[in-house]
């Protein structure tokens, strides 16, 4: 029996009917943009994340471009970001005309910290904000870089909704946060949605203006911005997925125990459970210096493991205009050649995690062990 990198399909079953009756619902009521669901559910999920305000866009991408324009970043304003992450987050950058500055990342949490933000800001001392990325589901130290820095902090949690650290939600750990409801995310609709989250108001209405066309009363148009809302089928759904949340971040974190009770570390390198954080593990990534062949190996055993993310944002090609010439990023890049995801979902087994910690023991006969020095093992 294979095992598949996700699997979204097992925890939606004993929803259909209610998922399929609330989606006729919404069709028989004809409301289908920004109408009671989209507001209902900004309700639960700021509720439920612990903030003053969430609003629904049309996906996690628009979600970054709209918080960075609500923050008041400009064209050219240079932007502090993870090089280690999904291309969305720079792209959202570019994309509103500003300027993704490239930061290495921690080698254990694979997250921004505030030494490496601190290199960055060595560099390009006029960064205008600070995208973090909760990357895999793991909350970065968003806290300590606000802190530590005065520039706003944008906190990118489209992989982390349920996680937690020092008890605030992902989504409550910055200025303003971001989430993507793309189906195979831990929240994820029945097509493309997303969000901006913040406890201040101002902010919060400038990101209502910025998704309609940047308009607060659909007569005056104040801003240039965006036709990106969150519909109200997908809003629905979301709303009776959002019940079922906390019930499956507790299933993903016992599918990594369970890796991790098997001995998982022996083989791979793994990212180390910090007292206080609560991670959502979106996706469940360990490190090998023989990556490609052990994703060879577990996919020959019908395991589904893929590299995430093999290609750097600053090795991008669109991403060449930003990139200072010389730039070096050894964590980052070391990460991006040894990362293997390995199937995680709130119903993978302990069976199947056996099955994956077996083939990754026999596969470590075949390749190079991991080195005690790898900056991405223990
Ligand atoms: C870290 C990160 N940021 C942003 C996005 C963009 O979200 P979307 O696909 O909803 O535009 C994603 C997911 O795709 C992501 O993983």
């Amino acid at each position: 029996m294979g095992v598949p990198l996700f699997d979204t399909d097992t925890p939606l079953a004993p929803l259909r009917e209610e998922l399929t009756a609330k989606v006729t619902e919404v069709i028989n009521g004809g409301r289908f943009i920004l109408g009671p669901e989209v507001s209902a559910f900004e309700t639960e999920l700021a509720e439920y994340v612990g903030v003053g305000h969430a609003l629904g866009v049309g996906n996690g991408t628009d979600a970054l471009a709209i918080a960075l324009r609500a923050l008041g970043i400009e064209a050219g304003d240079p932007v502090i970001v993870p090089a280690l992450t999904f291309y969305a987050t720079a792209e959202a950058v570019a994309a509103i005309g500003a300027r993704p500055v490239f930061a290495d990342v921690d080698p254990s949490t694979r997250n921004l910290s505030v030494d490496t933000v601190a290199a960055a800001l060595k560099r390009e001392p006029q960064a205008k904000a600070i995208i973090t990325v909760d990357l895999f589901g793991l909350p970065a130290p968003s806290p300590a870089i606000k802190r530590e820095f005065s520039l706003p902090v944008i906190e990118d949690a489209a992989q982390a909704i349920g996680a937690s650290l020092d008890g605030v939600k992902a989504g409550a750990l910055a200025d303003i946060a971001t989430f993507s409801f793309y189906p195979s995310k831990n929240l994820g609709a029945f097509g493309d949605g997303g969000a901006v989250l913040t406890d201040d108001p101002e902010l919060a209405a400038t990101v209502k203006a910025l998704r309609f066309h940047g308009s607060r009363d659909k007569q005056s148009f104040e801003l240039v911005g965006y036709n990106s809302r969150l519909d109200e089928i997908q809003a629905a759904v979301l709303r009776i997925l959002l019940r079922q949340l906390d019930g499956w971040a507790e299933g993903r974190r016992r599918a990594a125990a369970s890796y991790r009770d098997r001995g998982i570390g022996r083989y791979v390198g793994i990212a180390p459970e910090r007292e206080g954080t609560l991670p959502a593990w979106h996706l469940y990534v360990v490190t090998h210096p023989q990556a490609d062949a052990v994703i060879q190996q577990l996919n020959d055993a019908g395991i589904q493991a893929r590299a995430y993310y093999r290609t750097p944002l600053h090795r991008q090609p669109a991403m060449a205009p930003y990139v200072p010439p010389g730039l070096e990023l050894p964590i980052t890049d070391e990460l991006a050649r040894t990362i293997i995801a390995l199937p995680i979902s709130p119903v993978l087994s302990t069976a199947q995690a056996q099955q994956v910690v077996d083939v990754l023991a026999e596969a470590s006969l075949g390749v190079a062990e991991p080195k005690a020095s790898n900056p991405a093992g223990s």
